[in-house]
């Protein structure tokens, strides 16, 4: 028996699929990476936006087409699964079965079930699961996903993410600590503490915050970096940046998503801080690491924006200057407060605000790009760019691409890469030997 996994979505997903991958391959399956060769078609699906939800079906189209020319079981997992459940049998018949994100465990009792039986588990647990972190088959061997978190109990007015994750349970500081001793063991090099809201992680156990939990993940041997996301500006709290300062293998980078830079706008999407809220934690991260890489996400069109609002944005950007940002335009989600607001902002009207907020950071980051060139920086080489002898990619501290040229092999290795061209999305370098 021979599994495809395609995966659409977030770090959380990309981390489930590494564990789905566990499940199947310690139930005997093989892994291929050609759907035409599998038996067992898995997609792991992201309902965030509505664009997000149509890539699956449009996938589903390809799958459902394959699946004519042979027999093959075709599983929908993740979070379209979780929220849409049964009613996905009804838009595509070639579905087998339907998977939410609390239920991978059943999948031995799903593969090679009869096709004319279909099932749909979509149930929740409210407690925290434990998952052997041996069994998880990882996509790297130098940089490991440590899921701290899962769930959301900020029901911004916007997101689905409450509805498909769940509420938030948080995963028992020992074991956490227990997975990253065991991946430092395995020579992994870097760290993500995942979570849809990290920052308000507290242990079950022990009552003890994030800060606690970033003091012990930072003191286990060998782990080089560590990083965290997804943070919330709400549960950013000083200690956490005084805790970020104090630790020197926690990353000089956050990602903190701002969504908007209009006072308005933020009121109605719940987020529960004010553009100035969002500034004095930037001051704050800036007095205490100088050279820290801040990066954001923007919804552009949300119901109500006026072109005023948006240019609140503009200016938030022009002000923070991010290092990356992701920038989306607003569509309704099911079950979500937004979704019974008039979506008054016009589609052309949206993609005009987002192409204009993207032009922005596109020259932001062409500023922020030529102002290392001639620096030498430490780059976590995570691969080999394809097809190219001696060029290789990694990110630095600051989680930006560099691509650079190697004499020697480096999968996996810090290298310190003097950087010396640049596009709007990633730094160019050289490696040297210091
Ligand atoms: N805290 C989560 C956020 C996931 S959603 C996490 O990272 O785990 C990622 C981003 O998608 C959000 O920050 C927001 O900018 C965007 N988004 C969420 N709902 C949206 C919607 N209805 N329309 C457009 N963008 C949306
Ligand atoms: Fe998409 Fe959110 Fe689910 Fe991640 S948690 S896959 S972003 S809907
Ligand atoms: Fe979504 Fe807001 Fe939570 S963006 S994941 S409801 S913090």
């Amino acid at each position: 028996m021979k599994f495809f996994i395609r995966t659409f979505g977030c770090q959380m997903n990309e981390s489930d699929s590494e564990r789905v991958a566990g499940i199947l391959e310690h139930a005997g399956a093989l892994r291929t990476g050609r759907a035409e060769e599998a038996d067992l078609l898995i997609v792991n699906t992201c309902a965030v936006r509505q664009k997000s939800e149509e890539k699956l079906y449009s996938y589903l189209g390809r799958l459902a087409a394959l699946k004519k020319r042979k027999p093959v079981q075709i599983g929908v997992v993740g979070c379209v699964a979780q929220l849409r459940g049964t009613d996905l049998l009804g838009k595509n018949p070639a579905i087998d079965f339907v998977l939410g994100p609390d239920n991978y465990d059943q999948l031995p009792q799903l593969i090679g079930a009869s096709s004319h039986e279909k099932h749909v588990l979509t149930s929740w647990s409210k407690e925290w699961k434990e998952f052997p972190p041996q069994l998880i088959v990882r996509e790297s061997s130098t940089s490991a996903y440590v899921t701290v978190m899962e769930g959301c109990d900020n029901f911004c007015a916007y997101c689905i993410v409450p509805y498909t994750r769940g509420r938030e349970k948080y995963r028992p500081l020992r074991s956490i600590v227990s997975e990253v001793s065991h991946l430092a063991e395995r020579g992994y090099r870097e760290i993500q503490l995942l979570g849809q809201n990290v920052n308000s992680y507290h242990d079950p156990e022990s009552g003890h915050g994030f800060p606690e939990l970033l003091h012990r993940v930072a003191r286990v041997d060998d782990i080089a970096w560590v990083r965290f996301l997804t943070s919330h500006p709400r549960n950013f709290t000083p200690q956490i940046a005084e805790t970020m300062a104090a630790l020197p293998t926690v990353c000089r980078q956050l990602h903190l998503p701002l969504q908007s830079g209009s006072t308005a706008i933020l009121k109605k999407m719940k987020r529960g801080y004010t553009p100035e809220n969002y500034l004095d934690i930037v001051a704050l991260l800036r007095r205490l690491m100088p050279h820290i890489s801040l990066s954001t996400d923007i919804i552009v069109g949300f119901p109500g924006e006026t072109e005023k609002d948006f240019e609140a944005t503009l200016d938030m950007l022009k002000t923070v200057r991010f290092t990356n940002i992701f920038s989306f335009r607003y569509s309704p989600r099911p079950l979500t407060e937004a979704s019974r607001l008039e979506d008054d902002v016009p589609l052309a009207e949206k993609t005009r605000r987002l192409e204009e907020v993207q032009k922005l950071q596109r020259e932001i980051q062409l500023e922020n790009h030529r102002a290392q060139v001639g620096q030498t920086m430490p780059v976590l080489c995570l691969g080999q760019a394809p097809k190219t002898p001696h060029l290789y990619t990694g990110r630095n501290e600051g989680f930006e691409v560099v691509n650079f040229c190697s004499p020697i092999d480096c999968r996996g290795e810090f290298v310190r890469v003097c950087i010396t061209g640049y596009g709007p999305y990633s730094l160019r370098g050289e490696r040297v030997n210091e």
